[in-house]
């Protein structure tokens, strides 16, 4: 987030006497940042530059909102620590996370700070997800979920 508005402050100090349309338009999107988001210039430095959780939580078979294990998430979320310690990528840390309310989208994990959430079935899906976001730093739109998607149709 901190990153985001230097980005942005930066943009609009180079950009002042561009239009003035585009320039309220930047400063409204910072301002809509920091009312969601509260800006802490105190806060220390992240620990990791990016966390990623996936869950793993199992649940008693037949269970009306499945669960992410039946699924393969753990075998899956090994597959992609794996494939991070082989690449050496530094401070990005892959864990383990019990039920993070979204079962029945599952297999979930969510990547912070970005707060980005995907849904994965495959090796190939977190390999997509590994280069496209966590080294490449763009987005799988594909896998992406909403933030008010409850169903996988949606
Ligand atoms: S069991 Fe994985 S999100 Fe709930």
């Amino acid at each position: 987030m901190r990153r985001l508005v230097y980005k942005l402050i930066l943009v609009i100090a180079l950009d002042l006497s561009a239009n003035p349309l585009y320039l309220k338009a930047i400063a409204h999107s910072l301002y809509k940042a920091l009312k969601e988001r509260p800006l802490n210039l105190e806060d220390p430095k992240a620990y990791f530059a990016r966390h990623v959780f996936i869950c793993t939580n199992q649940r008693v078979e037949g269970h009306s909102r499945g669960c992410c294990l039946e699924k393969g998430s753990l075998k899956l979320r090994n597959y992609l620590k794996a494939r991070v310690k082989e690449l050496g990528l530094p401070g990005l840390r892959i864990n383990t996370a019990g039920c993070l309310d979204r079962c029945e989208l599952g297999p979930t994990m969510v990547v912070y700070p970005e707060g980005v959430w995907y849904r994965f079935a495959s090796a190939d899906d977190l390999e997509e997800i590994l280069q496209n976001h966590l080294v490449a730093n763009g987005r799988v739109e594909r896998l992406m979920l909403k933030p008010d998607q409850k169903r996988q149709e949606e």
